[in-house]
């Protein structure tokens, strides 16, 4: 596709995700903090607990009932649209970003997929993870909310750990979030809506609807607040490369969706009146100590021939070799700019990525934190190394950018 159009396309259904994810999520939140700050003591007969709220200059009485009201009201709101919006405008962006570029999605190719392979991989892993997800869910083990985590965690890092191996880290990244965002929207079109359904129906016959399919709609509704901070934290790892481009992506990732989903279960106790507030400096902490010690581990993505990463390299030089401009424009003319240049030679990028441009010195030298991040930090530049930068050329460009700080 024309680059012009593909970046508009790309423009138009990202602003759309974002704003019917948005709707979704909001939606969902607050749902959820209605269901845990409810006042549920003495309500009226009939009802589970009611809330009263303040709220753009006015105020709000919302009742909730044990089963079902007496009688259908004229008019129900439901609330589906926005998680099925988001779906589709998000499978559209996985097709524009990396199905039709499908360089983005394998990278350097570590297991030597085809496009085809490598799409239908994509694919399949979304069906799967809905497939084994709602399986699960269909087992006793849901039940048991500790163990249920536990199984549904350590199917998440597999899956993750499997997604790192076959395709690039950004795309690995962004299959997982798809993956967790279909079960999602899955839960609310298969399980949350058709109990809503059967529960409308039941009245409208004129019978008491059966509260069983309600609560295992609840369940699933928990389950999906508890995957929204992790997959929300995917939607933006595009910009930190420090954990896709790690070598130790998936566990990063792992840990980041525990630490979130904790924050969010400290929420949901809250909502409860159940305050345990270690939980959020022990998450800041978590977070702090994962960027610690992922700082001090080799990076390296895309990149399975290199024994040592550049920034070992250029680490283990005491005093940095003096490199010389002329061998760091040469190196950039040679591996760069290629894509990056106002004039690109590239076949695929016809246009400079996110505008970023290294034809003359000054942008070298103005933007050479950019480039001590992509090329040395985490080496995830060049695109999938595919214009053969050498480990001596990253230990070279690591020398000049610790050299000219
Ligand atoms: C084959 C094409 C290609 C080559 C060659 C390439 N890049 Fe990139 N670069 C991209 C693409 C595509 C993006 C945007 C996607 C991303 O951020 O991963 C990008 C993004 C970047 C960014 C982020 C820019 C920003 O504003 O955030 C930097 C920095 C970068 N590249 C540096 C380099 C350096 C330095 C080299 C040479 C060592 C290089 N790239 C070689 C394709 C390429």
């Amino acid at each position: 596709m024309d680059p012009y159009w593909h970046e508009w396309l790309n423009l138009l259904i990202r602003w759309i995700h974002v704003i019917t994810g948005i709707a979704w999520i909001g939606a969902s939140f607050y749902f959820n903090w209605l269901e845990g700050n409810l006042e549920r003591n003495n309500p009226s007969k009939g009802l589970a607990g009611d809330l009263w709220a303040v709220h753009g200059g006015g105020f709000y009485h919302v009742q909730k009932y044990e089963v079902a009201p007496a009688k259908l009201p004229e008019l129900l709101h439901w609330f589906k649209w926005e998680a099925y919006s988001t779906w589709v405008s998000g499978f559209a962006l996985l097709i524009i970003v990396y199905y039709l570029n499908p360089v983005y999605l394998l990278g350097s190719n570590p297991a030597g997929l085809s496009n085809t392979a490598g799409i239908a991989l994509s694919i399949g892993g979304l069906i799967a993870g809905w497939l084994i997800y709602h399986g699960l869910s269909g087992t006793r083990l849901v039940e048991n909310p500790i163990w249920f985590t536990a199984v549904f965690a350590l199917l998440a890092i597999s899956a993750a750990y499997g997604y790192t191996q076959v395709f690039d880290g950004r795309a690995a990244y962004l299959q997982l979030g798809a993956m967790i965002g279909t079960i999602m929207v899955a839960n609310v079109f298969y399980v949350i809506i058709p109990a809503q359904k059967i529960m409308v129906t039941a009245m409208q016959r004129g019978e008491l609807p059966d509260p069983a399919p309600g609560k295992n709609a609840l369940r699933r509704s928990l389950h999906n607040n508890y995957l929204t901070l992790p997959v929300l934290f995917i939607m933006i790892s595009h910009h930190f490369p420090s954990t896709f481009g790690h070598a130790y992506n998936w566990a990063i990732l792992a840990a980041l969706a525990l630490i979130s989903a904790a924050v969010r279960h400290y929420f949901n106790l809250k909502n409860q009146g159940r305050k345990i507030v270690w939980i959020l400096p022990l998450a800041l902490l978590a977070i702090f100590s994962l960027a610690l010690i992922s700082k001090s581990q080799p990076h390296s993505a895309g990149q399975t021939n290199a024994p040592l990463s550049g920034q070992q390299q250029a680490g283990n030089i005491n005093a940095p070799p003096v490199v010389s401009f002329d061998q760091i424009r040469s190196i950039i003319q040679a591996r760069c700019v290629s894509c990056h240049s106002a004039t690109p030679s590239d076949t695929v990028f016809t246009v400079a990525p996110l505008g970023y441009v290294l034809d003359t010195d000054q942008q070298i030298i103005d933007t050479k934190d950019k480039i001590y991040l992509r090329t040395i930090a985490t080496q995830t530049m060049p695109l999938a190394n595919m214009t053969g930068m050498t480990d001596q050329e990253r230990a070279l460009l690591g020398a000049w950018i610790q050299n000219s700080q």
